[in-house]
């Protein structure tokens, strides 16, 4: 399954979606794109706001819109910043993909030099609290 993954489409698209990141305050733009099983890609990018617990992250915001536009089973992840290395989806992030997505789930970040980082989900995230336990 792992390369079957358009994975240079779903780096471009968050590399396109990046560039709208409402950053004012950190000024450090995140792109995210999601793959989801029917082939399609829904991407989003983080944004801030004056108060700024209120900020959401790239990541989320993808599968948020995957959600508003009814999609389901996301497939992968791939994750755009500029950093010296790649940098890892936060811990709330790391939450939301365990809600849609088992923990075979792999994401990839890449910074904008091209160095890129792979992560299953379980890795990122083990001990997972799922809805198994509700
Ligand atoms: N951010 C993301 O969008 N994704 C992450 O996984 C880490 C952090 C955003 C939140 C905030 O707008 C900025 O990066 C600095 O924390």
């Amino acid at each position: 399954m792992a390369d079957e993954i358009p994975w240079e489409r779903l780096f471009e698209e968050a590399l396109r979606v990046r560039q709208r990141a409402h950053v004012p305050y950190s000024r450090f733009p995140v792109g995210a794109a999601v793959l989801y099983a029917d082939g399609s890609i829904v991407a989003g990018c983080n944004v801030e706001n004056a108060t700024y617990g209120l900020t959401v992250c790239a990541e989320r915001n993808a599968f948020a819109a995957g959600v508003a536009q009814g999609r389901e089973k996301p497939v992968a992840v791939a994750v755009v910043v500029d950093t010296p290395e790649p940098c890892p989806p936060c811990g709330m992030c790391r939450q939301v993909m365990a809600e849609f997505a088992g923990p075979d789930l792999p994401v990839r970040s890449r910074t904008l030099s091209g160095q890129e980082a792979r992560y299953p989900l379980s890795e990122l995230l083990p001990h997972a609290f799922t809805r198994s336990f509700l």
